[in-house]
């Protein structure tokens, strides 16, 4: 006998529902308290860097809002939240002196969230770091990785008998791509000789960190990467080798040297004399064990060969496809294939989806507080029950945190770009949940029951 849909669709027991955020993109009031500036907070008072000349100066104003936010993931049913630390303001000059008050906003935070039965998810790095660590090099200098490790050293000191979920670092390949070698995020370089450096550097950093947590913490520490599954666009030697030369750069350049010990051979072919051959001892320290890794995901990728630089490989638009206001594909398929390629290559290592979400057009808040976005619904719906799909396939995923709990600072693209299940007014701060955190609620609720529901919109 077939079991009833809503059961088919339920998860694990003890499945991780949740939502996630970043620092820069929510807090606000980035000096507040003695904290020192980021490479973003310089970014985007440089003139030209982001639209609109947008900063993260108000934001959510997450900052002083943090106890009603956490009360708005309880109404919500939430039962974990990942967010990110600024590095900055535990370090205003990024290594030495702790800012006692900078630690006393995240100790408060942790406090609220376990009072309210939200498990908190902590992201050491996402993205902002410090000023006065770039003015040294930042992630081009080989000290970074005693720099991170220090950090991350002061934060399990004071956290860990309260956090139990630590991740490294947010998404190496953003960091590098959009950092040193295309140069549309912080801080902005465009060097090809760069971006081996840098991504090199982070790993090293992120191996370290893990290391230092063996010695201080009690609980479980990964990384967190965005992969984006590549399609060829034809069966032409070309387009084979260009599908090839994407998924290493994207996909395997940061889990292969975190899991496996190496990178992938295709890295020489993309960055030609710029790919340094570098020391042994260097995995050594990038390979550590990972408790778990999370993966970020929003698109896929049908690829071509073209004579962009170095990757030789870019995107083909789908005719057929739905495209969010980002510009990507919405293919949930992809989640599950890229699930089932993870565990295939590195072992069913626990997963966590730590982002997934879209940002679409959604209309102004109506009358009695309503915000309806049915494409969203429909995305995170579709994505859920690919991730189900990955599970019945036999992968150890154990959450999924949706991107994201507000409608936030979309990096360079300013607040042009809504990702949140909840509205934010950027005018007044008033939170508005959309239909999505209505039909999030009863997804969580119903422990994945509710995805076998008709369509209530
Ligand atoms: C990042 C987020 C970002 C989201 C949507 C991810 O790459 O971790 O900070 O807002 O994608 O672009």
């Amino acid at each position: 006998m077939s079991q009833p849909l809503a059961a088919a669709k339920q998860f694990p027991e003890g499945f991780l529902w949740g939502s996630a955020t970043a620092a820069h993109q929510i807090e606000g009031y980035p000096l507040a308290d003695g904290a020192g500036p980021s490479i973003w907070t310089r970014f985007a008072h440089t003139p030209g860097m982001t639209l609109n000349g947008d900063t993260g100066d108000v934001a959510c104003d997450h900052y002083h809002r943090w106890k009603e936010d956490v009360a708005l993931m309880k109404e919500l049913g939430m039962q974990a939240y990942r967010f990110s630390v600024s590095w900055s303001r535990i370090l205003p000059e990024g290594t030495g002196r702790v800012n006692q008050k900078g630690l006393d906003f995240y100790s408060r935070l942790v406090d609220e969230l376990l009072k309210n039965g939200i498990e908190p998810l902590l992201t050491l790095y996402h993205w902002d770091l410090p000023a006065a660590l770039d003015d040294r090099g930042g992630w081009l200098n080989r000290d970074c990785a005693e720099w991170f490790a220090d950090y991350g050293r002061t934060l399990y000191r004071a956290l860990d008998g309260r956090v139990k979920k630590w991740v490294t670092l947010n998404e190496p390949w953003v960091i590098t791509d959009g950092g040193y070698l295309h140069g549309a995020l912080a801080p902005g370089h465009r060097s090809r000789f760069e971006a081996p450096i840098a991504s090199h550097n982070l790993m090293r950093a992120h191996g370290a960190a893990v290391q230092a947590y063996r010695a201080e913490g009690k609980h479980e520490i990964g990384l967190v990467v965005n992969i984006e599954p590549k399609y060829a666009a034809s069966d032409s030697p070309e387009d084979q080798a260009a599908v090839r030369r994407a998924d290493a750069y994207m996909n395997r350049q940061y889990l292969d040297p975190a899991i496996l010990g190496r990178y992938p051979d295709e890295m020489k072919e993309i960055f030609g004399e710029a790919w340094p051959d570098w020391p042994a001892a260097d995995f050594d320290l990038i390979r550590q064990k990972l408790d778990f890794i999370g993966i970020n995901y929003y698109t896929r990728n049908v690829t071509q060969a073209n004579d962009s630089y170095p990757l030789r490989a870019g995107p083909v638009k789908q005719p057929l496809g739905t495209y969010t206001e980002t510009g990507w594909e919405v293919f949930p398929q992809g989640l599950t294939d890229l699930l089932v390629w993870a565990k295939g290559r590195y072992g069913n290592i626990p997963t966590y989806i730590t982002e997934n979400g879209a940002a679409f057009f959604d209309p102004p808040v109506a009358e009695g507080g309503r915000v309806r976005d049915p494409l969203r619904i429909d995305y995170l719906r579709k994505h859920l029950s690919a991730i189900r799909d990955a599970i019945d396939a036999g992968c150890d995923i154990r959450g999924y945190m949706v991107w994201s709990l507000l409608d936030n600072l979309e990096w360079s693209l300013g607040y042009s770009k809504r990702f949140g299940i909840v509205h934010v007014n950027y005018g007044t701060q008033e939170r508005t949940p959309k239909d999505s955190a209505r039909f999030y609620s009863k997804v969580i609720a119903s422990n994945g029951g509710a995805l076998a529901d008709p369509l209530p919109y």
